[in-house]
């Protein structure tokens, strides 16, 4: 099976933003990760706009871009404009998750599922063949640097067993409080698609770090 990682930029230091981005292309890792939120959905802004496109400008690998914000589909397209590869929405902030599934699709890009905590992931049992990715949220989404919940083994242990009872290729991806000690235990429980943020830029060694994960 597939092992990727996506180390999360919000954790990056953005007065170095483009010695962070090289890194990146100089690592194993295989996306970047980047976290974008509105001040509603989650108790926190991040960045716009300007920081996706300078980070596509330098970027050699693809942006996998994660939207934690009300109303997702008034900026399907501007965030095709700004370079992403993988859009992914949050089910909780989409009223017709189905029509916003399809025009990322239609846009060129990836779609992806995100699921807060306390979403089952049976919940995706009529729109799972409409992702190519669902992203269980190891932490309540807003903060980088918190505490990995751990019933998130049981969630991603159903959702396989559902992708695999389908025949579907739709990667699982994991975020929050992912970090060297528990990465190999996530890829067995059928994980695809690490994201890192603290544990990869607060480490003394961010390459070898990032190569540890992608090891695991
Ligand atoms: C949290 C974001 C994450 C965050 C992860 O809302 O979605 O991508 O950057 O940070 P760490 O890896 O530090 O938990
Ligand atoms: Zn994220």
């Amino acid at each position: 099976m597939e092992k990727l990682v996506a180390p999360s930029m919000l954790s990056a230091d953005f007065a170095k933003l483009s010695c962070d981005i090289e890194m990146v292309n100089k690592s194993k890792a295989d996306w970047f990760h980047l976290d974008i939120m509105d001040g509603v959905f989650v108790p926190n802004i991040s960045f716009g706009f300007p920081v996706v496109e300078h980070i596509k400008k330098e970027a050699k690998k693809p942006l996998d871009v994660h939207l934690m914000i009300v109303d997702p589909d008034r900026y399907i397209d501007r965030f095709k404009q700004a370079g992403a590869d993988w859009l992914t929405v949050h089910y909780e902030a989409c009223t017709h998750l189905h029509r916003t599934l399809s025009e990322i699709r239609n846009q060129g890009m990836k779609a992806g599922i995100a699921l807060n905590p306390h979403t089952p992931v049976e919940s995706l049992t009529d729109i799972l063949e409409m992702a190519d990715m669902v992203l269980i949220m190891s932490v309540n989404p807003g903060f980088g640097g918190q505490k990995f919940i751990a019933n998130t083994y049981s969630k991603i242990n159903r959702l396989r067993k559902m992708i695999e009872s389908r025949g579907l290729a739709t990667l699982i991806q994991v975020d929050g409080g992912v970090d060297t000690t528990n990465a190999a235990e996530l890829y067995k429980a059928g994980v695809n698609v690490l994201v890192a943020g603290s544990s990869v830029f607060k480490s003394d060694n961010p390459l070898a770090t990032i190569e540890a994960l992608k090891n695991a």
